[in-house]
């Protein structure tokens, strides 16, 4: 796949170093393309290409595969969304583990269903692609923090914490 002009901006190179610098610390783990995405645009507004090939070059991972996540990423990002971003992780670990019913809870406690916001902008409920820790899955991620081992209690007290605003 390629990244066509909607992309195409330019970085400049300060701000290509910073790039640089956050997908080296992942250098041959693909699995955390997510959390470099997510790190990576805090600094640069889009994503263009020469972001997309710094990152590929320095986590050693296919180009084409850094341009499915942009791809993926970008279409959720064009929605307004909420002060706390909840990723439900999409892949088949998650999903075998249970996903669907985390999602449910989440679903009910919110009163949204998935890729909507709360009225208040406070909650925004969407899926992604492996967050990397299969190994406690069922996991979701709220902004740059990752829970696992979710069962319908536990998601259900995380998600209380964050309406009470009870977080870092
Ligand atoms: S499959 Fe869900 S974290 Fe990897």
């Amino acid at each position: 796949m390629r990244v066509e002009e909607p992309y195409s901006y330019k970085t400049v190179s300060s701000k290509l170093v910073q790039v640089a610098e956050i997908a080296s610390r992942y250098k041959g783990r693909p699995e955390m393309l997510m959390k470099v995405i997510i790190q990576v645009q805090k600094i640069v507004p889009s994503f263009s290409a020469s972001v997309a090939a710094v990152i590929a070059r320095e986590m050693e991972i296919p180009q084409t595969e850094v341009y499915s996540f942009i791809t993926f990423y970008a279409m959720l990002s064009v929605k307004p969304r909420g002060k706390y971003i909840i990723r439900m992780c999409k892949s088949a670990p998650c999903h075998v583990k249970g996903a669907r019913e985390i999602v449910q809870e989440v679903e009910q406690l919110l009163g949204i269903h998935m890729g909507e916001t709360t009225e208040d902008n406070r909650f925004t409920l969407e899926y992604c692609p492996c967050l990397g820790i299969c190994e406690i899955s069922p996991a979701i991620m709220i902004n740059e923090k990752t829970y696992g081992n979710l069962t319908r209690e536990s998601v259900r007290s995380i998600i209380k914490m964050y309406i009470r605003e009870d977080v870092e």
